[in-house]
């Protein structure tokens, strides 16, 4: 990620250099290859610490993400932008641009020439979109609302940092902040599909995952012995596991089912590929998520 690009001209509030000055700033620029001082937001002192809970860390998720509450904090805060339903069409969707994003126009703007250019636009990101949400960890999109994204108009909702736009009073907290994501995953997934997978989920893989999710299906005590993760109730496989789903990307857990475990030549667990569709096995993959998080009253 691109940093804070504090140039050889001095932070922008410095006293303005002299022409002579500022002439051999920029030849000194060209020489070394740099790329001209871009002038970004001075972010907080904070944005330069490493963030509390950005490294794996047990207990990150405490709480069960709940859906609903997180409903709420989205209309208040990110619907103008995402839009009601997470469809990227909020009613400040059209105008947003991206912040200080030209590095031409701010080159020139050293000169105090000011082309006439269009901003560049930034559109909201799309929560119903499939091919992007399933490629995202929880914990991703955790980041992206805690700092928000540099150069973008998504602003930081904790601790905006590289100069992203700060999302303003009152700050979210980690919880706000999982409920608030977990809305925007339940986009992805509708009451039909959660309802399909939990048929084939309790059907096929509960003897083993336990119907709650949490390990102890009848097969649990044999399972123990070949996979010591499983004796602990943490780890690959068992879905209540916050810590662990936190990290877990859809397209992950779809390549797990798809192709089975196998370890030193043991099948831990079979594959299904050939006995699921894909689009089932995608249903499976969404009733996976709410062992994780309570689902939103529109999908109960
Ligand atoms: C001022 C407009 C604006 C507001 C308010 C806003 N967002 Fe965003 N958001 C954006 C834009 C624009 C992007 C796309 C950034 C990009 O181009 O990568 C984005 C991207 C995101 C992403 C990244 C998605 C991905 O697939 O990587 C998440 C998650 C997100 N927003 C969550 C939120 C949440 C939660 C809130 C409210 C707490 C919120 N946003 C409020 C404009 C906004
Ligand atoms: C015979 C027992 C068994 C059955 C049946 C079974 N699994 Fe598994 N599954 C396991 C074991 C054991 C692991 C953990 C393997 C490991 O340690 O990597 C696992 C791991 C997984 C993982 C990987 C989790 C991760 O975070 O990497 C997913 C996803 C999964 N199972 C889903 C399913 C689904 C969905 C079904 C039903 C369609 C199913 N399993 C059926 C035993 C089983």
């Amino acid at each position: 990620m691109r940093g804070r690009r504090a140039g050889p001209l001095g932070g922008r509030r410095s006293p303005p250099a002299g022409r002579g000055g500022l002439l051999l700033a920029l030849a000194l620029l060209a020489l070394t290859g740099c790329q001209p001082y871009v002038r970004v937001s001075t972010p907080t002192r904070e944005a330069y610490q490493p963030l509390e809970g950005f490294a794996v860390r047990m207990n990150f998720m405490p709480r069960k993400p709940n859906a609903d509450e997180g409903k709420k904090i989205y209309d208040a805060r990110c619907a103008v932008c995402h839009g009601p339903d997470g469809r990227g069409d909020g009613s400040m969707a059209e105008q947003l641009t991206a912040p200080e994003k030209n590095p031409y126009t701010d080159f020139l703007s050293l000169f105090r020439i000011h082309p006439k250019s269009e901003p560049l636009p930034s559109r909201p990101a799309r929560f119903n979109n499939l091919d992007q949400m399933r490629l995202n960890a929880p914990f991703a999109l955790f980041e992206t609302i805690a700092r928000g994204r540099p150069h973008t108009a998504m602003p930081g909702f904790q601790h905006p940092a590289y100069g992203a736009v700060d999302g303003g009073e009152p700050r979210l907290s980690d919880q706000q902040i999982w409920d608030v994501l977990f809305w925007e995953w339940s986009r992805t997934t509708s009451r039909e599909r959660l309802a399909q997978g939990r048929r084939i989920y309790n059907q096929m893989c509960a003897s083993c995952h336990g119907v709650q999710g949490d390990g102890n299906g009848p097969e649990a005590a044999r399972i123990r012995e070949q996979v010591w993760t499983w004796a602990r109730g943490v780890g690959p496989g068992i879905f209540t596991d916050r810590d662990w789903m936190a990290y877990r990307k859809p397209t992950e857990l779809y390549q797990k089912i798809a192709e089975g475990v196998q370890r030193r030549g043991v099948e831990l667990m079979p594959a299904y590929a050939s006995r699921l569709s894909p689009d089932q096995i995608w249903t499976v993959v969404e009733y996976l998520w709410t062992f994780v998080y309570t689902p939103p009253q529109d999908l109960r």
